[in-house]
């Protein structure tokens, strides 16, 4: 019996956890344990013995079980203390300074032409980024042979062996959307596309994904002049000053007769542009009536219809009122750019609100 007691009283010091203890209880006072087995030999005893014995193992069961209690309440007090060394929190310690992500010039940018478009009536229209070559070139009035493809410079989609799909290219401009639209809405529209585009080039101002926005709108009496008043609303609009001078160039584009490029009056003090005033012009977009080849394609009647449309490069307008130097930082993902370009993301862009505050 006393080996019995330096047996479990030793493991029940040893066991490191409650699950070794319980299996200490079964094994010591447990029904089927040892010290049952020597209760029933009790019955096998003479009455002397038996009165010496039973009181014994009595006692020794009393003493298992009230260490096995012991250690149970020694076991748990010590996961306890662990959890609260682990769990420990110092509230006295100053507040972390709080991280804010911050809104990309990109997405500032395209929100408030999207604003001030709405404000004109233009909703806002989306197309792929993955487009046909029809959609990025014939349908605009770009044929095969066209030198515009190849200025574009243009990323082609690999096509494997026996595909017989149309080639499909990254869309070299939102032009597309507008031949999408007019096949999705019919006559007549109002609709500004902004988006990513692709052109194979790299530069201080040229990076082989950027942003456009695609202006586009039919009716049955559309002109130059509806085109011209809708472009010096935005860009007073969007720099936020009061008169602009507009300079339409002559230009060409496959998919617009006549064509235009637009020049606003600027001046540069100390390398800062000033929009509105000073001796320099600053091409901010290609322009023009849609071209009815165009409209043919998205299935318009040009005897009909007609439109203006417009393309201009976010980003590029982007820098220009935001006074950033390098079109590739845009793109970079550097936090210490971000965190000095960026925008606080609970400041939507309104007319009323104020664009850019
Ligand atoms: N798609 C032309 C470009 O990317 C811009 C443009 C759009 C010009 C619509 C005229 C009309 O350069």
């Amino acid at each position: 019996m006393d080996d019995l007691k330096q047996k479990y009283l030793g493991a029940i010091a040893g066991a490191g956890n409650e699950a070794a203890l319980e299996d200490i209880r079964l094994a010591a006072v447990g029904k089927k344990g040892e010290v049952a087995l020597k209760m029933r030999e009790l019955g096998k005893m003479t009455p002397e013995e038996r009165q010496t014995a039973g009181p014994a193992l009595n006692a020794l069961k009393d003493e298992i079980n009230s260490a096995l209690a012991a250690k149970k309440a020694a076991l748990s007090d010590a996961a306890l203390d662990e959890r609260l060394r682990t769990e420990w929190l110092d509230v006295t310690l100053p507040g972390r300074e709080r991280r804010q992500g911050t809104i990309h010039p990109v997405s500032q940018v395209t929100e408030e032409v999207s604003a001030i478009f709405a404000d004109m009536g233009f909703s806002v229209a989306e197309g792929p980024r993955i487009d046909t070559d029809w959609y990025n070139f014939d349908a605009l009035n770009i044929p095969g042979h066209h030198p515009a493809r190849a200025e574009m410079d243009t990323f082609y989609m690999h096509r494997a062996e026996g595909d017989n799909r149309p080639p499909h290219v990254l869309r070299t401009h939102t032009s597309p959307v507008q031949i999408r639209s007019m096949e999705a809405q019919g006559a007549p529209i109002r609709i500004i596309c902004p988006g990513g585009v692709y052109r194979a080039d790299y530069d201080q101002t040229h990076t082989p994904m950027f942003h456009q926005v695609e202006g586009l709108a039919i009716d049955t009496d559309i002109s130059m002049a509806n085109l011209k008043w809708v472009l010096e609303e935005f860009v007073k609009a969007f720099f936020e000053v009061d008169n602009v001078d507009l300079r339409f160039r002559a230009s060409h584009f496959p998919f617009t007769e006549p064509s235009a490029e637009v020049d606003i009056r600027c001046s540069w003090q100390d390398g800062a542009l000033k929009v509105g005033e000073g001796d320099d012009w600053l091409e901010i977009l290609g322009s023009g009536m849609v071209h009815p080849r165009v409209l043919q394609a998205g299935g318009i009647d040009p005897d009909k219809y007609q439109g203006f449309a417009f393309g201009m490069g976010i980003d590029r307008i982007a820098m220009l009122k935001y006074g950033i130097p390098d079109l590739r930082a845009f793109f970079d993902s550097d936090l210490r750019w971000l965190r000095h370009y960026g925008f606080a993301s609970l400041d939507q862009p309104t007319l009323h609100g104020g664009l850019s505050r």
